[in-house]
């Protein structure tokens, strides 16, 4: 077998893991999922999802890809060589390339507004004329384009030149600062007017608000904004070395990823309310919102510049993640060279990016069970395709896989003692799967007789 790298530095672990989770999951996708669902209920969901599914399948993504230090279908086949398992592994190949499609179009738009800062345009707008600019942004054939591909550009040629440890070394420093400067623009959010509106929207739950729809959202939101389900973080976690602490590890990350979507909230709440803007207008939500607070901020200009550059950062250690997944997988699987995987990737995460990019143009009546390509491959990626992927790591880690494994994988051979450790087998075995599985029947109507 090759010799594989291992990450050179604790720190580098926890930071290349944390570049996969927090991105436009945590910034865009979170606050439009909140704000579509009545706020504090969903965000009371959604934590319950990450630590009763997200920190258990996280864990069991870490216990297969540390254990076997192999790619997601080497690694299944490692583990359960008899019967099919290492199947599950091509649903996450296709999930990462539905996942990188849609992901492109957002960072590109990201891009976009980090040139129009550049240039000046955030300031001196009303509230209608940044909703006609994220329009002109979005809708415009050419330009969602070429911003889409340009990121995707960029992403294939960090991978290409293998400078992926670069990003990570400067996104060390960009998700500190990103963290910093949500604590900002916090404070300046809770400054506005109608603030205590935004907070008790997002802080006091209604719980008549809780449907079907809710709870799928708030689960597969989990699986987005943690990278879980579809072999991402058992990938990244073949290279941890073998005296990485899985569970405080899992249990950090997933904490801090969290922290940084209900910061996001923290921001945009506050400001939807004061602006008289409405909460559940999707996608759009962040990009229509954010203008106008920095505009109102003192050195606007400077902070808008500053935010999207670090949102790039975020943006593009996670869709490296996504990549790196599919590539990892077809070198050890189909022995292909660097090079050729890297193209199969490209050329895919191109063609259905580039359709993704004019879902909300010249394609946005092109639609299949009423979805555009960007909405479809965005629920379709989050709400099933990574719950069933988790679902299956889970009972693999809880009941098919050697247990001597999962024991060594989670004291590091005996080396640590892990007090957490009964609870949160329990969870992989029987909390995590049992709850994937009535969210589906619940979402799929299921319970709907004993009304
Ligand atoms: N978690 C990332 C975000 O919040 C997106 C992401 C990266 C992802 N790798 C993934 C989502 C693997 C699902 C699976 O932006």
């Amino acid at each position: 077998m090759k010799e594989r790298a291992e990450f050179a530095t604790k720190i580098g672990v926890i930071a290349a893991t944390v570049g996969s989770t927090v991105g436009l999951g945590n910034i865009w996708r979170f606050p439009y999922e909140a704000g579509s669902h009545g706020g504090g209920a969903f965000i009371i969901i959604y934590i319950a999802c990450v630590l009763l599914v997200g920190i258990p399948v996280m864990l069991s993504e870490f216990v297969i890809g540390r254990s076997t230090h192999r790619n997601s279908r080497g690694a299944l086949k490692e583990l359960l060589p008899n019967g099919k398992w290492h199947w599950i592994s091509y649903l996450g190949i296709v999930a990462s390339m539905m996942i990188l499609s849609f992901y492109s179009v957002v960072a590109g738009w990201t891009i976009e507004y980090l040139y129009i800062s550049i240039a000046g345009g955030l300031s001196h707008h009303s509230m209608a004329e940044y909703s006609a600019m994220f329009s002109a942004v979005s809708e415009s054939p050419w330009r969602s384009l070429f911003w889409t591909l340009l990121f995707l550009i960029f992403n294939f040629a960090i991978i290409l030149r293998g400078v992926q440890k670069g990003i990570e070394k400067i996104s060390n420093v960009m998700m500190p600062l990103l963290f910093i400067i949500l604590i900002v623009f916090c404070v300046n959010s809770l400054l506005l007017p109608e603030a205590s509106k935004g907070i008790k929207f997002l802080f006091n739950p209604d719980f008549s608000s809780i449907t079907p729809t809710v709870v799928i959202d708030a689960m597969g939101q989990a699986f987005f904004s943690l990278s879980l389900g579809l072999g991402c973080l058992l990938t990244y976690a073949s290279y941890y070395s073998n005296d990485t602490p899985l569970v405080r590890s899992a249990t950090v990350i997933s904490l801090l990823d969290t922290a940084v979507a209900i910061l996001a909230s923290i921001v945009i709440f506050p400001a939807v309310f004061s602006f008289g803007m409405q909460p559940e207008a999707g996608p759009k939500l962040v990009f229509q919102v954010l203008p106008d607070i920095f505009q109102r901020m003192q050195g606007g200009y400077f902070w808008s510049i500053a935010f999207f550059i670090l949102l790039f950062f975020a943006a593009i250690t996670s869709t490296i993640s996504m990549s790196e997944t599919a590539i990892t997988f077809f070198i050890e699987e189909y022995n292909m060279s660097r090079r050729k995987a890297t193209a199969i990737n490209a050329i895919v995460a191109i063609a259905f990016g580039s359709v993704c990019a004019l879902s909300f143009g010249v394609l946005k009546d092109f639609t299949l069970f009423g979805m555009t390509v960007f909405d479809l491959f965005n629920y379709v990626s989050s709400n099933i395709l990574l719950p069933i992927g988790g679902l299956f790591f889970a009972i693999m880690v809880g009941w098919l896989i050697n247990k001597k494994i999962v024991n060594d994988e989670f004291t590091n051979n005996g080396t640590r003692h892990i007090t957490m450790a009964r609870p949160i087998i329990f969870c992989i075995r029987y909390i995590s799967p049992i709850a994937i599985a009535l969210i589906f029947l619940y979402g799929l109507g299921f319970f709907n007789f004993i009304k």
